[in-house]
């Protein structure tokens, strides 16, 4: 799937900016192939234009933000670099400094405005009205958890191939075995999954190695321990993994009346679009422990390491994931791909009640044939 050419991704929400990082000005990004431009306005809040000038075409985001007299500051409108026209949130010319003052500007000189808004400490884009809402993250506002902002990267591969990766139980032991993975034990674990409206719940417990290194993060000190694995799929391209290691064993040696819960780890991605070759990993960490308890800098450092994993065999799987599954000989599957079987299921539900169909390079290569 080529996901730049499914108009319908283009009505969903996306996670596009940390909010921190637009504290010093405009900055650029390419969401669905589409060139934005993101800034602060003058109230603080986030806005997204197309990032091109409609007067000689520069990119907006080469430009800064101004107060309502045109003096450069952190938030306002955004200006252009090269002769200063001005943009309000809207899109909208307002100020063109080579005209006087008193001077009407063409209510037709504008750049396409998206929506955006700010949420759990990004800044979300939709280009189009959107069809869903924002997943929910119950824990970025909940006192019992700390936020830990994790990733903010961009990957040479697709949505759809993190996304099935997400749920994958069978690449543990191959992917990760310099980690977590427990190499002698390659038969994966098996969900149980509940579809819902927005995607589905999957839930299961593996096994993962626990050396002593991971002590603060797990919680306990078997040498090998459980992870309670909750993980769901929300359309289009997030999930949420909820893992609960066990509850620690008391002096005695008993874990049925704890003394502190298990340790939990809800990690939720964001797998935005950028083109048909990349996307932006946008990863929250939420955990129930203090930073004494464990360091922020473990836990991005535990986490990056099992990422790198991810993300070095990610990046040579073909982005142009196959989603329509009557296409036979592309891919071959086995029964622990079922999450990833599911996902195609639920993206082709969307493509359907939107009147598309999967748009693959084939396509390209079939359409030159017949051309010829
Ligand atoms: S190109 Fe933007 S003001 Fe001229
Ligand atoms: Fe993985």
């Amino acid at each position: 799937m080529l996901v730049t050419q499914q108009p319908v991704f283009r009505k969903f929400w996306h996670a596009v900016m940390p909010l921190t990082e637009l504290a010093n000005g405009p900055k650029p990004f390419k969401l669905l192939g589409e060139d934005i431009v993101l800034f602060m306005d003058a109230e603080g809040q986030p806005a997204a234009l197309r990032d091109r000038c409609c007067h000689r075409t520069a990119k907006l985001s080469k430009g800064w933000c101004v107060d309502a007299e045109g003096k450069a500051c952190g938030q306002g409108a955004i200006q252009c670099g090269y002769h200063g026209w001005t943009y309000d949130r809207s899109g909208q010319v307002v100020r063109i400094p080579q005209y006087e003052a008193d001077r009407a500007i063409s209510p037709d000189y504008k750049t396409p405005a998206y929506h955006c808004t700010a949420r759990y400490g990004f800044a979300w884009v939709a280009l189009e009205d959107p069809i869903a809402d924002i997943p929910a993250i119950p824990e970025f506002d909940d006192p019992a958890f700390r936020t830990i902002f994790q990733f903010y990267e961009t990957w040479n591969t697709s949505p759809m191939r993190a996304l099935e990766n997400s749920f994958d139980n069978s690449h543990f032991s191959f992917v990760h075995r310099g980690t977590f993975g427990v190499a002698a034990s390659p038969k994966p674990s098996k969900y149980n999954l509940v579809e819902n409206e927005t995607g589905f719940y999957a839930e299961t417990v593996i096994e993962a190695v626990n050396p002593e290194k991971f002590h603060a993060i797990s919680g306990v000190t078997e040498p090998i321990t459980t992870r309670h694995m909750r993980n769901a799929y929300f359309l289009p391209f997030s999930r949420r993994l909820d893992i609960e290691y066990p509850a620690p064993k008391d002096d005695a040696g008993n874990s049925s009346r704890p003394v502190k819960p298990g340790k939990r780890h809800i990690i939720i991605n964001c797998f935005t679009p950028i083109d048909d070759g990349r996307m932006q990993l946008c990863q929250w960490l939420f955990r129930n422990d203090t930073e004494a308890d464990c360091a922020a800098q473990l836990l991005i450092a535990f986490d990056e390491e099992i990422t790198r994993e991810d993300k070095e065999i990610l990046e040579s799987t073909d982005p142009d994931a196959l989603v329509d599954t009557r296409r036979r000989g592309v891919e071959d599957s086995m029964d622990s791909d079922r999450p990833g079987m599911l996902i195609r299921k639920h993206l082709m539900q969307l493509l359907v009640k939107h009147g598309e169909v999967e748009v693959h390079r084939g396509m390209k290569v079939i359409a030159l044939q017949q051309a010829a």
